[in-house]
């Protein structure tokens, strides 16, 4: 069947994204065919684009979607045609209106949440879930920082946060996002384009520092989150959106208190189907008791995704993206 998809052919700004008609074959071994309803749009997206994430090319991007399954493949147990499923990692290729998938790696979607909804919330979501019980296992009590905080994935975490008991600060690039950061479960906000910012962090924690920080930012923060965390603190590092962080002496680390330090992803997660599926379990789990919302701050077409990428890239988008095929 014939699908139109995001393919880039050279890495660049988004205007290398390119709509493409592109043949999906008849689903091979371990395969399904999907028909595509609805595609989260991830600032990964934009690493991959820009080559700062290395792809070979050309290549469909994205890592995220729900739809409904058309047609299944050899060996393929536990899926039918009509199933609606969904996804967040690997393999590349989910800016397209079908386009085939690997079976294990799909998860099906309680009848309760719509495609939308799953296509916003997969990816950040998973993330959460991993960082929050996974990485540093947040207990009732604990001061953690969670940055961009009004943002898609640390807007899903400051609400998760909160739910397991934390105290959480969330950080902010800019004051008008502090109202949205507190409507996100933050229980302080701070702005990280003041400065002093992590002196005010310790401050509400009476100088102590926090225990753990969740830094998807990047270069920006990197050193001043070093600065918010308590003796022994783990630094999270997840992300690259101001630009990646430098080469790090490990000396910081001791200057600081013996830190820990760690650069986590998602498929290192949930590579075991095991873990996918207890890990979108918990997922959906907060989200049916309304703990967790999604929030999907704007929709665009699928021909529209370079548009998609301008306003992730802007810092104005407050909650995720949406592509509709
Ligand atoms: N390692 C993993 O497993 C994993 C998985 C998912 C996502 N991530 C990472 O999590 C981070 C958030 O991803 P997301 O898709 O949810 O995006 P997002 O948080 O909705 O958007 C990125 C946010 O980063 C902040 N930011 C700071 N400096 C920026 C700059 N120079 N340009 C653009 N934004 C800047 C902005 O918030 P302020 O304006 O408030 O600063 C912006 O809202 C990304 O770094 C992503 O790569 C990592």
């Amino acid at each position: 069947m014939k699908a139109q998809a995001i393919r880039i052919h050279e890495t660049g700004g988004p205007e290398v994204l390119r709509v493409e008609e592109v043949d999906v074959p008849r689903p091979g071994k371990g395969e399904v065919r999907l028909e595509q309803t609805a595609i989260g749009v991830n600032f990964t997206d934009t690493y991959n684009r820009t080559g700062l994430y290395k792809q070979p090319l050309p290549i469909v991007l994205g890592h995220e979607a729900a739809g409904i399954v058309e047609a299944v493949g050899e060996d393929v147990q536990g899926l039918k045609k009509g199933d609606r499923v969904a996804y967040a990692g690997g393999p590349i290729g989910a800016y397209a209106s079908a386009r085939l998938y690997p079976a294990e790696r799909l998860v099906p979607l309680p009848d309760w949440i719509d495609d939308q909804t799953a296509a916003s919330l997969m990816l950040k979501g998973m993330t959460a879930e991993y960082l929050l019980r996974r990485t540093f296992p947040v207990q009732k009590g604990d001061w953690i920082v969670v940055h961009a905080a009004a943002g898609a994935t640390g807007g899903i975490m400051c609400q998760w946060g909160k739910f397991l008991g934390a105290h959480v600060i969330g950080t902010v690039g800019s004051g008008h996002k502090i109202p949205i950061a507190e409507a996100n479960g933050a229980e302080k906000v701070v702005v990280t384009d003041e400065p002093n910012w992590p002196a005010k962090v310790r401050d509400f924690t009476d100088g102590a520092g926090v225990c753990v920080v969740y830094d998807g930012v990047g270069k920006d923060t990197f050193d001043g989150s070093l600065e918010c965390l308590m003796t022994r603190g783990l630094m999270v590092s997840f992300g690259n959106a101001s630009g990646p962080v430098p080469p790090v002496a490990i000396s910081k680390l001791n200057d600081r208190g013996s830190l820990f330090l760690t650069r986590p992803k998602l498929w290192d997660y949930v590579a075991a189907r095991k873990d996918l599926m207890e890990t979108a379990a918990a997922l959906f789990d907060v989200v049916h008791r309304e703990a967790v919302k999604a929030t999907v701050a704007k929709t665009f077409s699928l021909a529209e995704a370079a548009d998609a990428h301008r306003a992730i890239e802007s810092r104005a988008i407050t909650g995720s993206i949406i592509l509709l095929p």
